[in-house]
């Protein structure tokens, strides 16, 4: 800890930790507004730590759900991560400074479309909800006094109630597509999702005259991109 801290105060640079597909594309304009260009693409470069125009800034490519992760721990500076993932990592050590409004999507439940739920909840039924996100989803039946048996998977929860191995499922939705095309429902909306900037809460104290341009500058162009 007390190496990560004299790193950080001596090396003037920034690390920012984003991940592939949506994040790092709808982060590009933001970064762009700050006067930031990445140079190098991660969908086809192989290299996990990409140049920027600016020497002092870096970024890293890593998965969405180990970005708080590494800004916890000072391995970056800074990134942009889901309130879903979030939820799940506990926002330890960071500092959360702006909602940027991108990736937005919600937390539901859903389910095979012959089930019913809202009868079984009625009945005080015990269900069998496979997701992701156990925090969120224990939090989220608990708070219904829902008795759930919770099935951790890492992806396409869609799968899991057409196969029965799960009642529910909590999933993020968007369109709605991926839901519809495996014939689920949604049965209730849990919460509204989108990515916020996260920042270690050392970095911020030490580097702060680096961080908080950037910062005001993700907070004024995310707030005229909404
Ligand atoms: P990991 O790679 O760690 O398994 P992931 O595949 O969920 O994570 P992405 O698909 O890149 O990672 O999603 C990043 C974030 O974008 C999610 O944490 C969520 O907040 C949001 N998101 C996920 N799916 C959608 C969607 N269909 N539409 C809009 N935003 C979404
Ligand atoms: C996410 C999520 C859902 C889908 C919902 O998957 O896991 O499956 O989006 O979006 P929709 O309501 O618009 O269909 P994503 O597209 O990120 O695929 P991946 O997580 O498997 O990469």
């Amino acid at each position: 800890m007390s190496m990560t801290i004299a790193t950080q105060s001596t090396d003037q640079g920034l690390i920012l930790a984003l991940s592939k597909g949506r994040i790092f594309e709808d982060t590009l304009p933001l970064l762009e507004a700050a006067g930031i260009t990445v140079l190098e693409n991660p969908e086809t470069s192989r290299k996990l730590i990409l140049p920027t125009n600016d020497p002092a800034v870096r970024v890293l490519i890593v998965r969405a759900t180990d970005v708080p992760t590494y800004v916890q721990y000072g391995a970056a500076d800074f990134g942009v991560a889901g309130k879903d993932v979030l939820l799940e990592h506990g926002g330890e050590g960071l500092y959360q400074p702006v909602d940027l409004n991108i990736a937005s999507c919600r937390m539901s439940v859903a389910v095979n479309a012959g089930f019913d739920y809202a009868s079984a909840v009625r009945q005080g039924a015990r269900l069998r909800v496979a997701t992701k996100f156990v925090n969120t989803a224990r939090q989220h039946f608990a708070s219904k006094g829902v008795h759930v048996d919770l099935i951790k998977l890492y992806g396409s929860m869609e799968l899991a109630p057409l196969v029965g191995l799960s009642d529910a499922i909590v999933d993020v939705v968007s369109t709605g597509n991926t839901l519809r095309a495996n014939n689920l429902v949604e049965v209730e909306k849990i919460m509204d999702i989108s990515s916020r900037l996260v920042v270690n809460q050392a970095a911020l104290k030490l580097k702060r005259a680096r961080l908080q341009p950037i910062i005001e500058a993700f907070q004024k162009a995310s707030t005229l991109q909404g």
